[in-house]
């Protein structure tokens, strides 16, 4: 009787996890063990000293997570998220303004909200990545700057309405992947059913700017998912006609006051990879802040899931 319980017990353990990963897309799941293959894998040779023997590889997984689960926020940890991107205007005499985040979700692809193009302070033709601190050379950080070669936002999306608020650039050149510089992985979920995310970025949210200025250390800080609490506080206004869509949107805050801003304009809310501690996902991107540092006063994100298969068509244009 009772073997027969577990029996059935085991079944039902099986069947749900085939479900569980019968949701999940292939194509996402295998290029996001790639990227973590690729720079976290290190494959070393030995040979044996007999004649004529192959030699024997050993592959030795380097994925590690850099730091501590996030509680609260702070500066965040050298290689800690290496997908960070900052975007901005460099005008002909080489100034460099920046006031957009950005994920890297490929060798050559940068995901970010649509309304970044719309800054005042010009359009976004580079792309800073592998940055932890600006302005200083001797943190642990590997910055190299891309030119941006072309910028395609979502067709649906129509300033200065914020729906549908998401653009991928594309870079003039590849990047080569090491532990400070290296893609996220897209959504497995929709995120509905994550409790919290972490939202990095350097603190400078463009409609609501940051009290004295922007900080120069990349920032974290983590975030409590809260789902349809939105459509009470999105009023209507020309961001938001329609107030807040639980489909397409994201929406996360806090209760406490948190020391970091929500992150730039742009950039990634994450949650970690159920299995792969180096790795995160782009759960959403920052779209619309309502208040920095208030609690309870929650900001939109993009869902990033709703929109995986206009993601997945223009990674595959050349
Ligand atoms: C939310 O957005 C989706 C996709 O654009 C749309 O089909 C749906 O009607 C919207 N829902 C509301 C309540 O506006």
């Amino acid at each position: 009787m009772k073997a027969e319980m577990y029996f059935w017990l085991e079944v039902s353990v099986v069947v749900l996890s085939v479900q569980l990963v019968t949701c999940q897309d292939p194509d996402l799941v295998r290029t996001c063990a790639e990227y973590k293959t690729e720079v976290w894998d290190e494959t070393s040779e030995f040979s044996l000293l007999i004649e004529g023997s192959a030699p024997i590889y050993k592959t030795e997984d380097k994925c590690t997570s850099y730091a501590p689960l996030i509680i609260g926020g702070g500066p965040a940890s050298p290689k800690e998220f290496p997908h960070a991107a900052r975007l901005g205007h460099r005008d002909e005499d080489g100034k460099t303004i920046w006031f957009c985040g950005g994920t890297l979700i490929s060798n050559r692809h940068v995901l970010t909200a649509a309304h970044c193009h719309f800054a005042d302070e010009g359009s976004v033709n580079i792309v800073r990545l592998g940055e932890l601190e600006f302005g200083t050379d001797t943190d642990d950080a590997d910055p190299e700057d891309f030119s941006v070669k072309d910028h395609t936002m979502h067709p649906d999306f129509d300033y200065p309405a914020l729906y549908n608020d998401l653009s991928i650039i594309r870079l003039t050149r590849t990047v080569s992947f090491n532990e400070y510089k290296h893609p996220a992985c897209l959504p497995f979920s929709d995120g509905k059913s994550d409790p919290s995310f972490v939202a990095i970025g350097w603190g400078q949210l463009e409609f609501v700017p940051r009290r004295g200025a922007e900080t120069k250390k990349l920032q974290k800080v983590k975030l409590s998912n809260y789902g349809t609490r939105c459509s009470i506080t999105a009023e209507k206004n020309e961001q938001l006609p329609n107030g807040y869509n639980a489909t397409t949107q994201i929406c996360i805050g806090s209760s406490e006051h948190k020391d970091t801003c929500n992150g730039d304009s742009g950039g990634p809310v994450l949650t970690y990879h159920k299995t792969f501690p180096c790795m995160y996902h782009v759960m959403g991107i920052t779209s619309f802040g309502v208040g920095c540092d208030t609690p309870d006063v929650p900001a939109m994100y993009t869902r990033v899931h709703f929109y995986i298969n206009w993601i997945k068509q223009e990674l595959a244009k050349t």
